[in-house]
């Protein structure tokens, strides 16, 4: 079936989640690792409780959340200023290097996001990253105040781009998120940003186990759920090889 609509998750995907390291560490020195890989988890331990507990708030209050959560249960203290220091930089994340050739090279297709950011978030992120002239939509799950995985997050996508499952690729670097758009329908590619050599390499350099590896061990490895991508690629820019193989 040929492509017609390649989809991005954001966070972690196009935008690089680690990239808040600096203003972490900058506000608190020495816990600025540990700052950033505690507070994503946490963030998404967040949108997938909320969900199932029917209790939606928007990922601006659950960014906010994780963050008070990181803080207090490292016993950090803080004022608002440096709080919202912190918090804002999740406007202006690193986009992937790769990003914007992939795009150019792609934009013969409908180009999308579907992320669980909210509409302010995704709208701040993609305006300061110059994605809004080779997007043709930014799709935030707030329409249906539930969070990916579930599949009424990924139903948004015919909604939006009126194009069916069977002619989308998904694409996402978080396995969660690859497993739950496999589970729903779509065809999916994952970007392996660790590989199981780098990851086995980072568990025997040192002694002591950094947040960064411990954070890569939970969330960078394929999970086991039942379902599996049809694609495993290592970078954005295997894109359009792909997407051509499939036309
Ligand atoms: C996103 C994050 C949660 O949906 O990966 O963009």
């Amino acid at each position: 079936m040929t492509i017609k609509a390649v989809v991005f998750d954001a966070y972690g995907t196009l935008y690089d989640v680690q990239s808040v390291a600096d203003v972490t560490e900058d506000a608190f020195p020495g816990y600025g690792e540990l700052i950033t890989q505690v507070w994503r988890i946490k963030q998404l331990e967040y949108s997938w409780l909320r969900s199932l507990m029917g209790r939606y708030q928007d990922f601006a209050v659950v960014t906010r959340d994780a963050l008070v959560y990181t803080l207090r249960s490292l016993g950090l203290q803080y004022d608002e200023p440096t709080f919202a220091r912190i918090i804002d930089k999740y406007q202006h994340l690193a986009l992937y290097p790769d990003a914007l050739s992939m795009f150019e090279a792609l934009k013969d297709r409908k180009l999308a996001i579907l992320s669980n950011g909210s509409p302010d978030m995704l709208n701040a992120l993609v305006r300061n990253t110059g994605l809004e002239r080779v997007l043709d939509a930014t799709i935030s799950v707030d329409a249906k105040k539930v969070f990916k995985p579930d599949p009424a997050a990924y139903a948004l996508i015919e909604k939006v781009l009126h194009t069916p499952p069977a002619e989308v690729l998904f694409i996402s670097s978080n396995p969660w998120d690859v497993c739950g758009a496999k589970a729903f329908g779509l065809n999916v590619a994952w970007i392996e940003r660790v590989t199981p050599e780098a990851m086995a390499l980072a568990c025997v350099e040192s002694e002591t186990v950094a947040p960064l590896t411990m954070f890569k061990t939970l969330r960078t490895q394929m999970d086991e759920l039942g379902v599996h991508p049809d694609h495993r690629i290592h970078a954005l820019s295997e894109l359009p090889a792909l997407v051509s193989a499939r036309s």
